[in-house]
């Protein structure tokens, strides 16, 4: 959970400064009609090449989980083209610049970017890579890619920019205690909402929900009947639904719709592991027609220009003391495999990240590469 701790540097434990190896995970399985396992992937160890003009070297300090990372090993997903065996897997992460020949990119400077599933990655800083420097000293580094990166920016936008709040609305979120949904009740109180209420899969996390992340009451959908249970929280239904699992939960939600209610589709985890070539087929969808409603999808790439404005929401939201982030922090590069398993099972509570760097916070204060 939030993670502060900094631990000193000695002499001994310092990193290479110029390293020559670089350990990374490969494709090597695609899952195909099931859950992804530990033998999708192979760690190899690879000789980090010589920079090219404008190419900078990032050591990794935290890696990033997604969903969509199962789809990137089968069909792609995301705009992006499906990963070729042997490949690095594809995800964001926070990094420091170790070497640089780009001049925008200086040794020492905090970066999230499309880093890969390694411990060193060359970028040349095009705009493929997504890479935003990281300049805010009130959080730590592990947020870039938390609640002041796109999981957060998810969040936000999701929520204002698709979702519209207005003040008073009543929100339901689903998969609310995942990396996405945790900071949903938080927006969402801190700009009027009367009600939040979200669902998750185990009464302890609908007591974390309840109890730290922002929400008036929490459903466990896998021990209460979700039905039942809407009508007794929201007895007149929602103004927004964020929806980050799709399938029954969200057919069922649709009978609790406000006029003019707005459901946000931010993703569909119920039904990624189903048949693509038949989809959840919605039966309540007429009640949208009845009640003025609408169901808006995003990809919040497609938002990209909107991320400055998002960062300094949270950021303020972060400093007024309004937003508590919550991150589920494995040890160790070799830990990513397990990592995108949890979000599968429902084992992580809040966002999933991997510390590849044990000494990822202490670069702030102790800076090795910084050169001037
Ligand atoms: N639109 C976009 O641009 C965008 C961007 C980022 C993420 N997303 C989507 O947003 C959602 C959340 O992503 P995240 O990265 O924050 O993941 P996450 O919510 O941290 O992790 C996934 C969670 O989903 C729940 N889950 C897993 N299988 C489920 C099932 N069969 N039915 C219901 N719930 C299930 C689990 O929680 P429980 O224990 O509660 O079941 C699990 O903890 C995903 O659907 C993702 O694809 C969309």
């Amino acid at each position: 959970m939030n993670d502060t701790t900094s631990t000193a540097m000695t002499k001994t434990d310092r990193p290479a400064l110029t390293p020559a190896f670089n350990r990374r995970w490969v494709l090597a399985d695609r899952p195909t009609g099931r859950e992804v396992r530990e033998s999708d992937f192979a760690l190899d160890t690879q000789p980090i090449p010589g920079l090219r003009d404008g190419e900078f070297l990032v050591r990794t300090l935290y890696l990033s989980v997604a969903p969509v990372m199962r789809q990137y090993m089968l069909q792609g997903g995301a705009g992006e083209r499906p990963l070729q065996f042997g490949e690095v897997m594809r995800g964001r992460g926070v990094g420091v610049v170790v070497a640089s020949r780009n001049p925008r990119f200086a040794p020492g400077e905090f970066v999230q970017g499309k880093l890969g599933w390694q411990e060193y990655s060359v970028s040349d800083g095009s705009p493929y890579f997504m890479m935003y420097k990281i300049e805010q000293r009130i959080a730590p580094l592990s947020t870039g890619i938390g609640v002041l990166g796109v999981t957060g920016f998810t969040s936000y936008l999701g929520l204002m920019h698709i979702g519209q709040l207005q003040r008073g609305d009543r929100v339901l979120v689903s998969g609310a205690a995942g990396g996405v949904g945790s900071s949903v009740a938080q927006i969402a109180k801190h700009h009027g909402a009367s009600r939040v209420v979200g669902i998750a899969g185990s009464a302890e996390k609908c007591r974390m929900l309840v109890e730290r992340l922002g929400y008036d009451a929490a459903i466990d959908y896998r021990r209460e009947d979700l039905q039942t249970r809407l009508g007794e929280l929201l007895p007149e239904g929602f103004d927004v639904m964020f929806d980050n699992v799709g399938g029954e939960t969200l057919d069922t939600a649709l009978l609790h719709l406000r006029m003019d209610a707005r459901v946000v589709l931010c993703g569909r985890i119920s039904e990624y592991l189903g048949d693509e070539e038949q989809p959840y087929a919605l039966r309540n969808y007429q009640r949208l027609h009845k009640r003025y409603a609408s169901l808006r999808g995003f990809f919040i790439y497609r938002l990209e220009s909107m991320f400055p404005q998002a960062e300094r929401a949270m950021a303020e939201m972060i400093h007024a003391g309004a937003l508590t982030h919550a991150e589920d922090v494995l040890e160790g590069l070799e830990r990513m495999p397990e990592a995108l398993i949890r979000l599968y099972s429902g084992a992580n509570r809040g966002k999933q990240l991997v510390r590849v760097d044990p000494q990822a916070e202490t670069y702030r204060h102790h800076n090795p590469w910084m050169t001037v």
